[in-house]
């Protein structure tokens, strides 16, 4: 609907973001919450901001739908060229959030629809290789190393250019996906695509924990929006200055042997209870777990090789985890290919990689769920409106 002028509709920010230039610009009355619903607006549409200090897609609530993409550049394509391919799909991006088709786009109606889409874009390591900018690589970002649990599939690892797609309508993601493909073919080809989902309001309240595919309550302890600025943003280098870094490890949740264990040994694993969330030693599920409590046989109560006792970092480094679910195909046997999207966002992968270590030595879930898949990004800044993703690096 391109054609509508745009103060006929209502803009309503679904996000944590602060309202965003391009809906600022076009003059459009934006809200701050979905239920402040005007009378007499025929097609509300939902947008969630695209400029701004930070990418979207990070601080955002999370949507229901992810589709993550890693491309590769071609041998040969210089920085130039993948600047000027970068700022089209950026402004592709940028189109399509506001619920504008992209240039050229050619099932223009699916873009009205966005329903909160935010594109997240990010740098593998061997790009800097490829377009002769290693000196501006940091020295903290390196390729994680292979861990004893990994049986890492290489279908699912690396990447140059990382394209995180999120929305609440799936439909909404690929149409945004198909858009920006096509804009990247000159210079890239895909290597990898994987698709998740996870719960989100109205199953469940909005600010409340989703379930994953494992039936657990799963961001219980992650940071809050006002602890995001310690855990995910960088002050440095100045290109990726209000960037961060990205980790996505597919997990592979191993469904016919977790079955089959017993609820009060599932609770054991985590260290927390199922049903509730909460600890161990607690009541509910945002109780702060008392690592040092012990039962009656002087034994800790939340084990030694619980995950989160061995996926909290004693110095207090943290990550911020925006995980989905995968579950793709059925064996003839009813056997799921099923797990988890592992998405971390922190200042620097070496928090992930010491925290990955952790839980390699010794965590109880080890047993229940295999990395398959690996990969890290530098997530350059978000930029303002008639900027783009990566100009401060390529611009
Ligand atoms: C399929 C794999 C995984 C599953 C099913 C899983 C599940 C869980 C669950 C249920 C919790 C407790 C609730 C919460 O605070 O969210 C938790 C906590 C946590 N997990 Fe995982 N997790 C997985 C992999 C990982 C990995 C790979 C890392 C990092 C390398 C990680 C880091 C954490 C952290 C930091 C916490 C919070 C610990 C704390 O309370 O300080 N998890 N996870």
């Amino acid at each position: 609907m391109a054609d509508k002028p745009m103060s006929r509709r209502l803009i309503l920010t679904g996000g944590l973001a602060a309202v965003g230039g391009a809906a600022a610009a076009t003059g459009v009355g934006v809200l701050r919450a979905r239920d402040e619903v005007v009378e007499n607006q025929d097609e509300p549409i939902v947008v969630e901001p695209f400029h701004g200090r930070h990418q979207a897609g990070i601080a955002t609530v999370p949507q229901g739908h992810v589709a993550v993409l890693a491309l590769d550049v071609a041998e040969g394509v210089d920085a130039d060229r993948f600047a000027a391919v970068l700022r089209m799909l950026s402004h592709d991006a940028e189109r399509l959030t506001r619920g504008e088709a992209a240039l050229g786009d050619t099932e223009p109606q699916l873009a009205t629809h966005p329903a909160r889409l935010t594109v997240t874009f990010g740098f593998g390591y061997a790009l800097f290789d490829k377009l002769d900018l290693a000196d501006r690589r940091p020295d903290d970002f390196t390729v994680l190393p292979e861990f004893t649990v990994d049986e890492l599939d290489p279908a699912f690892v690396g990447g140059d250019l990382m394209v995180q797609i999120c929305s609440d309508d799936v439909t909404a993601v690929a149409h945004a996906m198909r858009m920006l493909v096509k804009d990247s073919r000159s210079i890239m080809r895909v290597r990898w695509v994987q698709r998740g989902f996870r719960q989100t309001t109205p199953v469940i309240e909005p600010g409340a924990t989703p379930r994953n595919v494992m039936g657990q309550l799963d961001g219980t302890s992650n940071p809050t929006t006002d602890e995001l600025d310690a855990v995910v943003w960088r002050d440095g280098p100045d290109w990726l200055r209000d960037g961060s870094t990205m980790v996505i490890r597919r997990i592979r949740a191993e469904m016919e042997t977790w079955d089959a264990v017993d609820p009060a040994a599932k609770d054991m694993v985590i260290g927390r209870r199922n049903d509730t969330g909460a600890p161990l030693t607690g009541r509910s599920e945002h109780d702060e777990p008392d690592f040092d409590a012990v039962d009656g046989l002087r034994l800790p109560v939340i084990a030694a090789n619980a995950h989160i006792r061995r996926a909290r970092l004693s110095d207090g480094r943290r990550i911020f985890r925006r995980a989905y679910n995968y579950d793709d195909q059925l064996t003839p046997h009813g056997i799921p290919d099923t797990g988890l999207l592992f998405i971390a966002y922190q200042s620097d992968v070496t928090t992930f990689v010491d925290m990955q270590r952790r839980i390699d030595e010794a965590d109880m879930l080890n047993s229940w769920v295999t990395p398959v898949g690996s990969a890290e990004f530098l997530i350059p800044p978000g930029c303002r409106p008639g900027g783009w993703i990566g100009e401060t690096l390529l611009g």
